[in-house]
């Protein structure tokens, strides 16, 4: 009765878990850092250790299976999503936080077949909660039904976003007057949390009522989005039309209406695309 991707399912879990405990392990200890395409965008020695982890328990279950991951990307890797049992990893999500010890950090481990998300595996390393949704069968966290806010008005609307990795004059104006058009329009408020993927899980437990983003990357956007449809929620482009796992952009809420508005207050960052890097 588990459905055909039952057993990938349960290794995800069960590897999040394991390398949840890795990271709330190493989150006290001295770490090495070192930059990525930004002063902001940051790794450790963990990021790299919990994703070999992942990606090499994975093969030795699944040796025909694909693998997107953050780590690998970052060394020269291509992100592209094929038909094939694909896997798309982000090791450490709120890895500038884990760095702080700022206690807000995830993996995320989402799961696609034939270009389709099957299934989303999220664990806050800290507070100790697992969020999963599977296609057609609900959004849980620590086994609690999920299920997104019903909020239409932008007006009465708490938005979650993230600043992204590029900090240039004309990327910070943009982004600032994206989060201006926004409280303009009597947003109650605008948080920033440091994990893409923990603010869009907060979405999608009726925490929040929208988020949105320029700068992610697939892997922080494939598990998420499948646990936000399976609560109820919207995942759409920035443009209004359909989500794109590969465009570095995302809008979300509980209601359509309220994802087209956010959609429509914002102009246009632009951060590339994911597979074409
Ligand atoms: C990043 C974080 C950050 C967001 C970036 C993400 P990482 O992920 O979620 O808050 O602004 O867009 O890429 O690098 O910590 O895995």
């Amino acid at each position: 009765a588990g459905g055909p991707w039952e057993e990938c399912f349960e290794l995800a879990v069960q590897l999040a878990l394991r390398a949840g405990q890795i990271i709330r392990k190493a989150l006290s200890e001295e770490k090495q850092v070192s930059t990525k395409t930004s002063a902001a965008d940051l790794v450790t020695e963990t990021d790299q250790l919990v994703e070999d982890l992942i990606i090499s328990e994975m093969q030795k279950r699944f040796p025909s299976h694909r693998f997107i991951a953050e780590e690998a990307a970052a060394a020269g890797a291509k992100c592209v999503l094929t038909p094939s049992p694909t896997w798309i990893i982000d090791p450490i999500d709120g890895t500038c936080n884990f760095v702080h010890r700022f206690p807000t950090v995830a993996v995320s481990i989402g799961f696609a077949v034939n270009q389709e998300l099957e299934f989303g595996v999220i664990y806050h390393c800290t507070e100790e909660r697992l969020y999963t949704g599977r296609r057609g069968r609900g959004a849980f966290c620590n086994g609690q039904r999920l299920q997104v806010s019903g909020e239409t008005d932008l007006s009465k609307a708490l938005v979650l976003t993230e600043i992204g990795p590029k900090r240039d004059p004309a990327t910070l104006k943009l982004f600032l007057s994206n989060m201006e058009r926004l409280l303009h329009a009597k947003a109650h408020g605008v948080r920033v949390i440091g994990s893409s993927t923990l603010a869009l899980c907060l979405l999608a437990s009726g925490a929040a009522d929208a988020y949105y983003q320029f700068g992610l990357h697939c892997w922080d956007l494939a598990a998420a989005t499948v646990i936000i449809r399976e609560a109820g929620g919207i995942v759409m482009d920035t443009s209004g039309g359909p989500l794109d796992l590969m465009s570095c952009r995302v809008v979300a809420a509980g209601t359509r209406e309220m994802a087209t508005l956010i959609a429509q207050a914002l102009q246009t960052i632009n951060y590339g695309r994911d597979d074409e890097k």
